[in-house]
């Protein structure tokens, strides 16, 4: 079956779909982004992703290219055409086609959309959890506005090549004073020697994770603790579990640092407990 894509109010053949060369996305990586899991046909976290994109387009004085009810339809729409049963959707809006000019124009355009999904194999990716992951470290060399999840993504980029190269599956940025602060697509935990859970807050530079938030909730009711104190790359190798939280990665066990194992090398009981927590409330509740 061949894929569809959704560009600027038309469906179109993924392979056929394209931008203007003048989008300012492509010329400036002036727009934003969100990414969906898809669990049976439907959005996980749906209302989390949905108000972080209003706030991104907002922080940058972008519109939205349509209303939110207009939106859910098309997104619905092209899970639909595409047969998603699970996978992932990718929604990106730039602040649309212009003459290059640094500043935004002065004749106002309308935002640029772009919508894609892609089914994922759940169980090639559980079992890839069920092996966990290593990550490696890297300096935060990011901008000062990481809470806005824009498409300006280079120094991810560069972070998860480095990861990949050294057979790494995900790179953690390391601020200057040695803490982690979060993924180069994911958020970063780590279940402390006390059994504490912990992850960067967010007052600190860093994407405001929609899974991060619904894991919270998760913890909780698990009556496990949970501390948004920032923990230094030393307490990484020392704690007894790593993980990390995303759309992609849902809950990831991390068995390395650097190379190093972190606990016995293998996924943390409490990491493999939320993750199946996680599936079955996003499998339930996905809108
Ligand atoms: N990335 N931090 C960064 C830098 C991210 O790019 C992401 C998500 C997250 C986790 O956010 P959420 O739980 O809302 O997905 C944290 C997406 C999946 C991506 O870039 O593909």
């Amino acid at each position: 079956m061949s894929r569809i894509a959704y560009v600027n109010g038309l469906y179109v053949p993924h392979g056929e779909a394209s931008v203007h060369i003048e989008d300012r996305g492509y010329q400036l990586a002036d727009g934003i982004y969100e990414v969906w899991a898809v669990f049976d046909g439907h959005l996980a976290d749906a209302e989390g992703h949905f108000a972080r994109l209003e706030r991104s387009l907002g922080e940058l004085r972008i519109a939205m290219p349509m209303s939110l009810a207009a939106l859910k339809l098309v997104l619905r729409e092209t899970i639909r055409k595409n047969r998603i049963k699970d996978g992932l959707l990718y929604l990106q809006v730039t602040r649309g086609v212009a003459p290059r000019d640094h500043a935004f124009p002065t004749t106002p355009v309308r935002p640029a959309i772009v919508i894609t999904a892609k089914p994922v194999d759940r169980a090639a990716s559980e079992a890839k959890a069920a092996k966990g992951i290593g990550v490696i470290t890297t300096p935060e060399i990011r901008w000062g506005r990481c809470d806005i999840k824009t498409i300006a993504l280079t120094p991810n980029v560069l972070a998860k090549q480095a990861a990949r190269e050294k057979g790494a599956g995900e790179a953690w940025f390391v601020d200057e004073l040695g803490l982690v602060t979060e993924g180069a697509s994911s958020n970063a935990w780590i279940v402390d020697r006390d059994g504490v859970l912990r992850t960067r807050d967010l007052n600190a530079n860093i994407l405001r994770g929609v899974t991060r938030k619904s894991l919270m909730e998760l913890i909780a009711r698990d009556g496990l603790t949970v501390s948004e104190r920032p923990f230094s790359v030393e307490e990484a190798r020392q704690a007894r579990e790593a993980f990390i939280t995303g759309a992609g990665s849902l809950v990831t066990p991390v068995v390395a640092i650097d190379g190093a194992p972190i606990g016995d090398g293998k996924p943390g009981p409490v990491a493999m407990r939320l993750r199946a927590s996680y599936v079955s409330e996003a499998s339930g509740q996905a809108a």
